[in-house]
């Protein structure tokens, strides 16, 4: 399946950090910047803002299968995360003090993991499900830890470094079991699987527009009707009282206007997971060395991580930008550091391990040719740098 997006200076295979923006995108932002007015506002300037949001927000419901009244907009993934685990936290506190644990998994986004260890600080007490080498879930532990008072869990649908998917449905049942609100990141789910919110059964779900092909700076957090919490942006009545602030509306509609393609996404995910396939079969077949991480788990269909042993993860990942590739060693959010990614030495890696990986993540766009051209330099570079490291 073809799909447009604005092109950069090279190959981009980088998915997982953020999407190139859709084509379409261009007349959104030229339709919008006319529609300069505050949302809020009761005068002329603000009506058809206001009409282009509450479009926007009809169009995800539509899509998620939610009400849409159980989506909030936010500036983004880390946001939406920060006030699902505070506000879940302070309103689980006040309803029912004795319910101090909050449980999360080992391989969850920093802006869950961080913010679980300043609930720690304020007093919960943080709970970790560890995540095997293979990217499976320890469900025993969770259903082990479930057994005293929980405010709280929250686990990611798909793992932004590995890919790996847990099981989002059965864990949310065991919660909503113990008495327990569950929260799961969507952010790498959407644009990668047929997601619907609905079966799910969770209570919050975190999504970012800039990574299924939005612009940056608006994000969604469902809220399942009934949920209390506390919002954690306090401020003016914007979205019902759940998140002040003046809308970005430009990021806003740029989500609503992704919806349309986001109903093909089972084509998509079928075509970016037989050129995945493809691409770790053949990097398997001309490099010596690879592991492909967790590859008999369940994974996202456009991720491939690995470890190429005896390579400088950061080495290769700046010979192949001189080369025109865009590729990752992991999270971009902590991408530059020195130290080796905390998710995968939490899976059981060496620091010398999680020091030698790559992370390539599809996208819709991405064709054989591009991957084929990727494969020709990886060769090449992963031989050149063996040549010099050893
Ligand atoms: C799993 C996951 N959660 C949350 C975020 C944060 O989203 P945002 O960049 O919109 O703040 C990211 C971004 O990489 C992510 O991969």
């Amino acid at each position: 399946m073809s799909f447009e997006v604005l092109s950069g200076s090279g190959i981009y295979l980088d998915h997982n950090a953020t999407t190139p923006p859709a084509v379409g995108l261009k007349s959104v932002v030229t339709e919008v910047l006319e529609y300069w007015g505050n949302p809020s506002s009761i005068h002329w300037a603000g009506h058809k803002p206001k009409i282009l949001m509450r479009e926007a927000r009809e169009k995800l419901a539509k899509l998620l299968e939610v009400h849409p009244m159980e989506l909030v907009f936010t500036s983004g993934g880390t946001e939406a995360n920060n006030q699902a685990l505070r506000g879940l936290y302070l309103q689980a506190q006040e309803d029912s003090p004795e319910r101090r644990r909050v449980v999360v998994s080992a391989v969850e986004h920093p802006s869950v993991l961080k913010t679980a260890e300043v609930l720690h600080s304020m007093g919960a007490d943080l709970q970790i499900v560890p995540v095997s080498r293979e990217g499976k879930l320890d469900l025993s532990v969770f259903e082990e830890l479930l057994k005293t008072p929980v405010a709280l869990v929250s686990v990611m649908y798909a793992n932004n470094e590995t890919g790996h998917i847990f099981p989002i449905k059965k864990m949310a049942k065991m919660a909503r079991a113990a008495g327990a609100m569950f929260h799961t990141d969507c952010v790498q789910t959407l644009g990668k699987l047929p997601l619907n919110l609905g079966q799910l059964d969770v209570d919050m779900a975190t999504f970012s527009g800039h990574k299924f092909y939005g612009l940056k700076g608006a994000g969604l957090l469902y809220c399942r009707r009934g949920v209390r919490w506390k919002t954690q942006i306090t401020g003016g009545a914007q979205e019902r009282g759940r998140r002040a602030g003046t809308e970005n509306l430009l990021s806003i509609v740029s989500m609503g206007h992704m919806v349309e393609a986001l109903s093909s996404v089972e084509s998509y995910a079928k075509s970016m997971g037989e050129l995945r396939d493809y691409l770790e079969s053949e990097v398997q077949k001309r490099i010596s060395g690879i592991e492909i991480t967790g590859s008999a788990s369940k994974r996202l269909p456009n991720t491939s991580h690995m470890i190429i042993k005896g390579v400088d993860g950061e080495i290769l990942l700046m010979n192949l930008d001189m080369e025109g590739f865009a590729v990752s060693t992991g999270a971009a959010c902590s991408s530059g550091s020195p130290e080796p990614s905390p998710t995968l030495l939490a899976m059981g890696f060496q620091r010398d391990e999680a020091q030698s990986s790559l992370r390539l993540s599809l996208g819709w766009e991405n064709t054989k040719e591009e991957v084929d051209q990727f494969l020709d330099v990886l060769e090449a570079v992963v031989l050149r740098v063996r040549r010099l490291e050893s």
